[in-house]
């Protein structure tokens, strides 16, 4: 590591530039959706200032654009209660709800003659809760039991439209902004895509795929799944900030920084809100993500504050419900369908009904325990629900209607693809079929293998793969690189040109980085972010496939039940032959810094003080070690510290670190800690 030097003026100055220009083009770009700057400039601005600050650690600012993503995952998440409780809303289910409601604030307040309202859609998400200090995010956390949430902050700082720094000239000390975080309809089905490829159970809805995602213990996750946020109400006990109504607050938080939703609007009377959310009844539906009804808000704050809360809810609000898209239907026949990784899931076929918009004629059963749960029976007359309007599902049986003498349904006891018994292992809600050779496996894996995220091998989709299959040319993934032309053209409607292009594309897949090989295989609970992340520390396929699962383990963002599935396929003989094929196939098994591992050291993760003159190296290049090795370095010693690098002259924190019984270090024995783990 080059020795570490005095920041000049100019340097701090160029990091003040470089944070200034990111933070404009982040707020651009994600905000205000209108990028004015090329994505590549972006990054070449980005890496600048990410280089500088690995050289000054000193001119790291909480809000630069680099520290929104930290490097170490929480281990737990705290609770904390929330200054001002989160309130939830009474519901209105159709425009009666919403008169009576009118007038029964009217009662309290009957000198009002006129009274603007705010309708809102009421986005299908988490309620988030954001505190600024000075204008700085110092905290996130959600909304919990309303009273007390807990603190998500680095996966709320992950968020980025959600602003680290509030765009005041004069912040007040303290703002805490609510709204609501949500995922996109289309990212939230290409992570059901991926958890599917992964073999991981499916979210049901984008609500609990963005409350799942805020509670990932790894920030890095959130930020990958990219959830978004709107912002509608804030509060703040201060001169700095005066604002008279809802529609106001709505303005000033797009002015400092939050995106807003673009659909509010402002209705003088109630026939204006009725119009409102019969209009959004449809509308809805084209949005690109999910609301599940209008918030009615009374526009003006002095009558808001006039009118109060009851018991649960604001006097001043209500939620206008849209009616839950469900509907009879009846069950024809239940079938098997046999995934990737072995995993049978039941799904009932339906006399095909429609429902928000679409006609359903399948509904996911999910597996044996819920077929058990909903004692289905033939010809069932169910309710299907369109499960956050993405998968439909049987919510209830309707027993009355049942045809006498109906037969119930049960989960098969054989694979029905290959006939073999199947198991549920005790601690899984998932049946599976365990035959390595069963066709619907093999063939789930070789369109997996050859999918845009993973080696993203042209022409080779479902149709190939099951004839590929069913004539016996393809065994395994590794016999795709043995195929030939003449093979192929034995295909049903197969032509020279069509069988050429396969066997090219194929033959590409083979420069495809490490990183898609790994996620290629199809190892459970590797999606492509874990392989990703997994490459970075096992830069070769053999340096992955020698470690134990505790090694795995130490890899950011890698549990242990993602270590042990690794570590178990790489223990497979089967699995090891192939391997051995891909290698003289020549696909790449090593990523481009393959010599070098980054595998995790003893410094990986824990927390540094660094005190005293050191024998040989500066005291901040001793820091920057610690950070480049996965470390936190402080300033000050407390519990939380693990080690405190002493060196001669150290005073109050030599004093403090014993009194605690912090582990001391001398130069020596910290440089040892360095050293890769074997
Ligand atoms: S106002 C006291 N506005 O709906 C004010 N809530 O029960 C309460 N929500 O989980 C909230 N969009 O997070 C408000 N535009 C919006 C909203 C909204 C979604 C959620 C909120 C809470 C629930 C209210």
């Amino acid at each position: 590591m080059d020795s570490v030097e005095q920041a000049t003026p100019d340097i701090k100055q160029r990091v003040q530039e470089l944070t200034q220009i990111l933070q404009k083009a982040s707020y651009e770009y994600y905000v205000l959706d209108a990028p004015t700057i090329e994505d590549a400039v972006y990054d070449r601005f980005y890496h600048e200032l990410r280089d500088l600050e690995i050289c000054y650690p000193e001119l790291i600012s909480p809000n630069s654009p680099t520290q929104r993503v930290g490097e170490r995952p929480a281990s737990q998440f705290i609770s904390i209660k929330h200054n001002v409780p989160l309130y939830s809303l009474e519901n209105a289910f159709g425009n009666e709800d919403l008169i009576t409601w009118e007038q029964r604030w009217r009662k309290v307040e009957p000198d009002i003659s006129q009274a603007d309202y705010v309708c809102e859609l009421k986005i299908d998400g988490s309620a988030l809760a954001l505190t600024y200090e000075n204008g700085l995010l110092v905290r996130g956390a959600t909304r919990g039991d309303g009273v007390t949430g807990e603190d998500i902050t680095s996966n709320v700082r992950a968020i980025r439209s959600i602003p680290l720094r509030l765009n005041l000239d004069n912040p007040p000390p303290l703002v805490e902004v609510r709204g609501e975080a949500f995922l996109p309809l289309d990212t939230f089905e290409q992570i059901n895509r991926e958890r599917e490829q992964s073999g991981d159970t499916l979210f049901a809805n984008p609500r609990n795929a963005v409350a799942g995602t805020l509670r990932q213990l790894d920030a890095r996750m959130v930020a990958q799944r990219k959830p978004d946020f709107y912002a509608y109400t804030l509060h703040f006990q201060t001169d700095k900030i005066h604002l008279a109504s809802q529609w106001d607050a709505l303005e000033f938080l797009q002015t400092v920084g939050f995106r807003v939703n673009p659909e509010r609007q402002l209705c003088p009377t109630m026939q204006d809100v009725f119009a409102y959310c019969d209009r959004w009844s449809i509308g809805r539906t084209q949005l690109r993500y999910l609301t599940d009804g209008v918030v009615v808000k009374l526009n003006s704050f002095d009558l808001q504050e006039r009118l109060g809360f009851t018991q649960k809810f604001p006097r001043w609000a209500i939620a206008f419900k849209y009616p839950a898209e469900e509907a009879p239907t009846i069950v024809e026949d239940i079938i098997f369908n046999v995934g990737r990784t072995g995993a049978i899931t039941p799904v009932a076929k339906l006399r095909p009904v429609q429902l928000a918009g679409t006609t359903v004629s399948r509904a996911t059963l999910h597996n044996r325990d819920r077929i058990e749960e909903l004692k289905l029976c033939e010809g069932d007359t169910v309710i299907v629900r369109k499960a956050g309007e993405i998968i439909p599902e049987i919510v209830r049986v309707l027993p009355e209607l049942r045809p006498e003498g109906a037969q119930s349904y049960e989960m098969l006891t054989h694979c029905p693809e290959c006939g073999e018994a199947v198991v549920k292992p005790d601690d899984e809600a998932v049946t599976r079929c365990i035959n390595t050779s069963c066709p619907a496996i093999l063939r789930g894996a070789l369109t997996h293998w050859a999918s845009r995220d993973a080696l993203d091998v042209n022409g080779v989709g479902e149709k190939l793969v099951l004839q590929l299959v069913d004539q016996g040319l393809v065994h395994s993934v590794g016999d795709l690189y043995e195929l030939t032309i003449e093979q192929l053209l034995t295909l049903e409607r197969m032509g020279t040109k069509s069988a050429e292009k396969i066997i090219q594309a194929i033959q590409d897949s083979k420069k495809q980085p490490w990183a898609r090989v790994l996620y290629a295989l199809g190892i459970r609970h590797v999606g492509s972010v874990n392989a990703q992340v997994l490459t970075q520390s096992f830069p070769s396929v053999d340096l992955l496939a020698q470690a134990n699962p505790a090694e795995i383990a130490q890899v950011y963002g890698i549990g242990s039940e993602i270590a042990q599935s690794v570590h178990g396929w790489f223990q497979n003989h089967g699995n090891q032959r192939l391997i051995e094929r891909l290698r003289s196939a020549g696909l790449q098994l090593v990523g481009e810094d393959g010599n070098t591992p980054l595998i995790a050291t003893a410094i990986t993760g824990k927390t540094f003080v660094v005190t005293g003159t050191l024998p040989t190296l500066k005291r901040d290049e001793a820091k920057a070690m610690i950070q480049k090795a996965g470390g936190k370095v402080t300033d000050s010693v407390s519990k939380k510290t693990n080690y405190l690098v002493v060196g001669e002259d150290a005073g109050s924190k030599l004093e403090k670190a014993q009194t605690l019984g912090v582990t001391l270090l001398s130069e020596d024995e910290f440089l040892q800690l360095l050293e890769p783990r074997s």
